[in-house]
């Protein structure tokens, strides 16, 4: 494993990165043999978080990445890295990817019976905390613990493989949890979004645009992140 070129400090990314829309390039859908050279190329073009999808075979039917991933990833780049757990128990893993150089870790409420009680380890861990929802959960599922958490992600298609087609009916769940949220949380959107969908969202109050295949399987990946940011002003 190469050696780290600094010795960044895992820090709440949410804090520090600029208010308005936010690009997170889904490394699920990058060329793993050309990860880090991908990820160079997603970092010039403006890219301000990587996401990363974490999926165990059991929450959701694929596998995906594990601690040793991310800690590639974080080895490469000091930029911040968006963990998305798709996994059965989440509470387990917290502190393994924290460790591995998670900025910030989202889980599912579908997966713990205690949510508070994790985003209060992500607080004492010092990483930005996310909750999520699959698309059938209803959005008052979330409400209770809204008021503690940096950032909600609202799933756009069923979790578990990049790929999948946006599913519009998300849009008035989007609105409805923006208008729970206080001006600095953000709302962050998964699952087929490209230029046109990332536009709907942004007008239902999203503000963190998570893209797998729209960036990295497009021929300019450079051009990709820069269309994508356009559409969202
Ligand atoms: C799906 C993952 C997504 C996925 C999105 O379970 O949470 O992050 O990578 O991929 P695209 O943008 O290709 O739909
Ligand atoms: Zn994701």
């Amino acid at each position: 494993m190469p050696r780290r070129k600094t010795m960044k400090k895992p820090g709440n990314p949410w804090k520090s990165l600029p208010s308005g829309g936010l690009i997170a390039p889904s490394l699920l859908a990058c060329d793993f043999a050309r990860a880090g050279r991908q990820i160079d190329q997603v970092i010039a073009a403006g890219a301000d978080v990587l996401h990363m999808d974490i999926m165990d075979g059991h929450f959701v039917p694929n596998l995906s990445m594990g601690p040793g991933f991310v800690q590639s990833i974080r080895n490469h780049t000091d930029h911040p890295l968006d963990v998305h757990l798709m996994v059965t128990d989440p509470a387990y893993y917290l502190e393994r990817f924290a460790q591995a150089g998670a900025d910030s870790i989202t889980f599912h409420i579908e997966a713990d019976s205690e949510p508070a009680r994790l985003i209060s380890r992500l607080r004492e861990l010092g990483l930005g905390a996310g909750i999520t929802l699959r698309p059938g959960t209803p959005a008052e599922a979330i409400r209770d613990v809204l008021a503690d958490v940096d950032l909600v992600l609202v799933m756009t298609v069923e979790p578990g493989y990049g790929g999948q087609d946006f599913m519009a009916d998300m849009l008035p769940k989007i609105a409805t949890i923006r208008s729970w949220l206080r001006p600095r949380q953000r709302l962050e959107v998964d699952g087929g979004i490209n230029q046109q969908t990332a536009r709907r969202c942004a007008d239902a109050g999203a503000d963190v645009y998570v893209a797998g295949v729209d960036i990295f399987r497009a021929a300019d990946i450079p051009k990709a992140v820069n269309d994508l940011r356009q559409a969202i002003k």
